[in-house]
């Protein structure tokens, strides 16, 4: 092995872990993970995850407040920045094919800070993301109750319901999804298996059957004219980008198509999750771009379909913002069509769940195995092979926030942090074609480094057009990192110590 290929012999927050060392670390017995999914699992896992609270619940909210009809437009809009950064991420992912995602590709190429910083913010993606689709799913599965005239008391249906403080399903729902992270990978892919089955066909009926019910005067004005929102609009929850420029915040025209896409961004979130899984692949160099880019062209191609037929269904004016689409079947007098798609969003949105937690627990996993924070939570299970500390600590923490939170300010968190990821993913691409061209790579991104540079510029501008108090929680949470990082991470780092032992 060549000089260049150990890890660098400094103690600064620069030094970066070599890929070979990252590869290497996956193969102690004691904190390594079972090599079992196909590109198929991978395809399966991408679209449990990524079909969720997006588009079965924010679609309605963005037609009505943001964009109308031109929905659709803002769901093309979020699908180019993710098919840009998903080039990214399948370079990285069959190059670096380990634990952890974003995080072991910043490790790799930039740094053990930026590492830590982006680790840190998935951390808080995963998390969050994990909280708001449980969140989501409880609404329906209330929704459900509701058709059979079952009701919990008020008090348990959640902070978003008047008169509600805690969601005793959706904390519930985190839990046993976490058990049966702790059982094992396989047990856990078997059943999202059979539950993508159930949602794919779900958004089909939805598209299908709607284009019975679309009425042409629906879509007048495609793109309805700007509006300037209630109380002027130039407060904290206007896009940062109005905040920032001065002008008169607005709500639809061509900038509500942005504002939009920044919110439905969300129902994206999670091919991204497929790099996690990378160590877990048998054929990662194969098989995790085709992963990555298939479940992300699948799902752009419904979301699409599902905000035509929808907006066409009913007057964006007119649609719900909780169950949209069940509700524009009942609009249309078909309520069993509007109970099939409500049951399906309910078995559907426990996938996102479940992956989004296994996401989360991954790159906590990976971490942890990098000394960044203790190692006590990088053993796997002794028998079931799975990171099982830090899979229930973060279970039960994410329980308690799931069933204390409200969903809306939650999700643009979310993207904000996805999407700074992304422009962390994107700018590696570019540092480790410099700095190690010599690996093999069995996924090229394309146009090095313009289509990075598209990336991360496609990236920002969505995250400006989020919310001013987004951006301020975010700081927030960052800040915290760092003074993590700066008390224990970087003192307690794996690459530190054996950077610290070549020393002497
Ligand atoms: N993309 C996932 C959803 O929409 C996170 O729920």
């Amino acid at each position: 092995m060549s000089t260049d290929q150990q890890p660098r012999a400094n103690n600064g927050v620069f030094r970066t872990k070599t890929v070979e060392q990252s590869i290497r670390d996956t193969e102690e017995p004691e904190h390594a993970l079972k090599k079992s999914l196909s590109a198929w699992d991978l395809m399966v896992f991408g679209v449990g995850v990524i079909i969720g609270t997006g588009i079965f619940v924010l679609t309605g909210k963005v037609a009505k407040e943001n964009a109308g009809p031109a929905t659709a437009l803002a769901f093309i809009a979020a699908g180019i920045v993710c098919a840009l950064a998903a080039l990214c991420y399948a370079e990285f992912a069959s190059t670096v094919p380990v634990a952890g995602s974003a995080y072991t590709f910043a490790y790799a190429s930039i740094g053990e800070l930026p590492a830590w910083i982006i680790g840190w913010d998935l951390v808080l993606e995963f998390a969050l993301g994990t909280a708001v689709v449980a969140v989501g799913w409880s609404g329906y599965v209330r929704s459900l109750m509701d058709n059979i005239d079952w009701h919990l008391p008020a008090a348990l249906e959640g902070p978003d319901v008047p008169g509600g403080t805690f969601d005793i399903l959706a904390f519930l729902l985190v839990l046993v999804l976490t058990v049966v992270l702790v059982l094992g990978m396989k047990l856990s892919a078997r059943i999202t298996a059979l539950v993508v089955a159930i949602k794919v066909t779900v958004v089909m009926i939805v598209i299908v059957a709607g284009l019975f019910f679309i009425v042409g005067d629906n879509y007048e004005p495609f793109i309805p004219p700007a509006v300037t929102p209630e109380g002027g609009g130039s407060n904290w929850d206007a896009p940062l980008v109005q905040l920032l420029f001065g002008y008169e915040a607005t709500n639809f025209g061509v900038m509500g198509i942005f504002t939009a896409a920044s919110v439905v961004f969300f129902a994206f979130i999670g091919f991204d999750v497929v790099a996690t899984a990378a160590e877990e692949t048998k054929l990662p160099q194969r098989d995790m771009p085709r992963g990555i880019l298939g479940s992300l062209f699948i799902c752009t191609v419904l979301y699409v379909a599902v905000a035509l037929v929808v907006t066409g269904m009913q007057h964006y004016t007119e649609l719900s913002v909780s169950a949209p689409l069940a509700d524009a079947f009942k609009a249309a007098g078909h309520p069993f069509y509007a109970g099939v798609i409500s049951f399906g969003a309910a078995v559907g949105l426990t996938t996102v769940c479940l992956i989004l937690l296994l996401g989360q627990t991954r790159v906590f996993f990976a971490m942890s195995r990098d000394g960044l924070l203790p190692r006590f939570f990088s053993k796997t299970h002794p028998r079931f092979k799975t990171p099982y500390r830090p899979t229930i600590l973060l279970g039960v923490i994410i329980a308690i926030v799931a069933g204390f939170t409200s969903i809306n300010e939650l999700a643009t968190l979310v993207n904000i942090g996805t999407l700074f990821a992304f422009v962390v993913v994107a700018f590696g691409v570019i540092v480790l074609r410099r700095t190690r061209p010599d690996l093999p790579r069995a996924f090229r991104t394309p146009w090095v480094p313009v289509l990075p540079i598209l990336s991360i510029a496609a990236s920002l501008w969505l995250m400006l057009n989020l919310p001013g108090e987004t951006w301020f929680r975010f700081a927030v949470w960052m800040v915290i990192g760092i003074v993590v990082y700066f008390l224990y991470g970087r003192r307690h780092s794996r690459l530190g110590q054996e950077g610290q032992a070549a020393k002497y």
